[in-house]
């Protein structure tokens, strides 16, 4: 599977749900000429009050926020989702803290159109409070994954992964932010590399070129 991009540059939407951080890395890689091809065309979030819509304010982003309280029925919420990615012309959907599950149809239109950064080492430690199970757990490492999304939660082919080792004293949160400054250089590698056609996928298995 190869990316071949409508134009010259490759449009981009990222979904955020609260705080943005990882938004805000995307942002300013892009500032910085390091998002290759991928241009953020939009920001989509489904909170009103999401903090990282600063970040997307910040830097003069098209913001789009479809209310999800506003809709009774998930169906209708991805419909109009899917109508705004249509009508914008987006190539790619990045999920960065989208706490939203996607339905299967929104999912299958835009099958490998669509990456998710996980804060833990996929398959690992899937769903929500990753970093509370990983120390639960006893794990040595931990760290981040990048996956495109199909409709299984967390378990779609895995793009790419930074290690982060467990230290004794950790606590969720002190793991949290270590895990979190690897997803932010992780991410923008991601998508500077599907932007420029790098990636290739035989069945599950992921390639860099
Ligand atoms: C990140 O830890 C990401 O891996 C997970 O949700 C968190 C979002 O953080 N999916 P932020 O909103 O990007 O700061």
């Amino acid at each position: 599977m190869k990316y071949y991009l409508l134009g010259d540059e490759m449009k981009v939407a990222v979904f955020i749900s609260g705080r943005g951080s990882n938004l805000k890395a995307i942002l300013e890689a892009e500032g910085r000429n390091e998002l290759g091809k991928a241009e953020i065309a939009l920001v989509v979030t489904n909170n009103p009050i999401a903090g990282g819509l600063k970040h997307a304010e910040n830097y003069d982003k098209k913001i789009v926020i479809l209310d999800s309280k506003n809709f009774t029925d998930k169906d209708e919420y991805d419909n109009e989702l899917k109508q705004l990615m249509v009508k914008n012309e987006i190539e790619l959907i990045v999920l960065a803290g989208y706490m939203r599950i996607l339905t299967t149809s929104f999912v299958d239109y835009f099958e490998k159109k669509i990456i998710n950064i996980h804060p833990s080492l996929l398959p690992a430690f899937p769903g929500l409070d990753v970093h509370e199970k990983v120390l639960d757990y006893g794990v040595k490492f931990s760290g981040c994954t990048v996956h495109f999304v199909n409709t299984e939660i967390d378990a779609g082919p895995i793009i790419s992964q930074e290690v982060v080792e467990v230290l004794d004293d950790d606590s969720p949160e002190t793991l949290a932010e270590r895990i979190l400054a690897e997803e932010h250089k992780l991410l923008p590698r991601v998508i500077k590399n599907i932007s420029e056609s790098k990636i290739i996928m035989i069945n599950r298995k992921v390639r860099i070129l």
